[in-house]
């Protein structure tokens, strides 16, 4: 079964063909980078006018790209940006009603746990999943397709949202996440003791304290030289890195999961690929990381998580009526 995976959830408009649930034909992304940058963030608006300018070629590319007809589509419900949501919504229920495919609705945050397993046919459930986006960092049970269990989420800023707030704290361009990992490379990440929100005795993260005891950091020592700079986004993403991998394989041991899937955004900072490598390395489970490329938003792990939820025969309920859906946070959509 070939699946068109559609994303629009928020700044980067993406197609794909994937069939049977693994196989990437074609997977397609145009960035918004350029359109945001001058603010330092995603605009909403922006978002919204520049995925409606840029979708029906990057469909039309990607559909190009296979001999073989599309059998379905997948698209990103929710949660995300309305604007952009709608959007990708609307131009699968178009293609699927022209052709008379069947189109299924995706939950954004169990597309990125499929980003993992894409990769990985042979990596089947149960395993713990940590997400670690934009907009959310959350730790779930993958108990069977469609079956996640939530143990815990940020209670604040999302990782990769603390990553962007402190890049630009520290004057380096947005998106952060990318600008803090270049940086960090050359810096020393023992400089500075920032602290670490452990919430004990929960699945929970806060990151927003951290964000503040580098502004106040700043505020008290300022970053007047590159070195220096260097030194605290180093030492700002070591105190990132260490909470979302000890909390994470305190998870998996607690509730007896050998195997571990990261995906996310977040997921392609080389600092925490290392650190969850080791770490399962020295505690003996098995941690899946997604190509890089695969860990920020993209179609191909709509596609294959859509190709589950097809084959579960979802689309039959779903019909042609996939809409934005932003009630979806609670990895309620099945
Ligand atoms: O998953 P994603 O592409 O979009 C959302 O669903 O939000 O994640 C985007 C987030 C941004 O906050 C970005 O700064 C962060 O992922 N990110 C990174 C890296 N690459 C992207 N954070 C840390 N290190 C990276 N290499
Ligand atoms: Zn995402």
């Amino acid at each position: 079964m070939i699946v068109l995976g559609i994303e629009t959830s928020c700044d980067e408009t993406a197609a794909a063909l994937v069939k049977d649930g693994h196989q990437i034909l074609c997977s397609s992304v145009a960035s918004q980078l350029a359109v945001h940058r001058p603010f330092k963030g995603v605009v909403p608006e922006l978002a919204s006018r520049a995925h409606v300018e840029r979708i029906n070629d990057i469909i039309l590319n990607t559909l190009g790209a296979s001999r073989h007809p599309v059998d379905a589509i997948a698209v990103t419900t929710g949660p995300g940006l309305v604007g952009c949501l709608l959007v990708g919504t609307i131009t699968a229920r178009m293609l699927a009603w022209v052709k008379g495919i069947p189109v299924v609705g995706v939950n954004h945050l169990e597309g990125h746990l499929f980003a993992g397993l894409v990769e990985h046919p042979t990596l089947k459930p149960p395993f713990l999943g940590l997400v670690v986006s934009g907009g959310h960092t959350e730790l779930v049970i993958f108990k069977g397709y469609g079956r996640y269990a939530r143990l815990g989420a940020t209670r604040d800023d999302a990782a990769g949202e603390a990553f962007d707030k402190v890049a630009n704290l520290l004057g380096l361009p947005f998106p952060g996440g990318p600008s803090i990992d270049k940086a960090a490379r050359h810096g020393n990440s023992a400089a500075v003791s920032f602290p670490r929100a452990w919430i004990p005795g929960t699945d929970d993260f806060s990151f927003s304290g951290l964000k503040t005891a580098v502004a106040n950091y700043l505020h008290n020592t300022p970053a007047r030289t590159r070195a220096k700079a260097m030194d605290i986004a180093a030492s700002f993403q070591e105190a990132v890195v260490d909470v979302l991998v000890k909390k994470t394989l305190d998870a998996a041991r607690s509730h007896g999961l050998s195997s571990i899937v990261v995906g996310g955004g977040v997921a392609a900072n080389s600092r925490l690929r290392e650190a969850f490598l080791k770490a399962a390395r020295v505690k003996g489970v098995r941690v899946y990381l997604p190509d890089r490329a695969f860990c920020t938003d993209n179609a191909a792990m709509i596609a294959s998580a859509g190709y589950y939820k097809l084959k579960r025969g979802l689309h039959r309920r779903e019909k042609l009526k996939v809409n934005a859906n932003l009630e979806v946070a609670n990895w309620s959509l099945r």
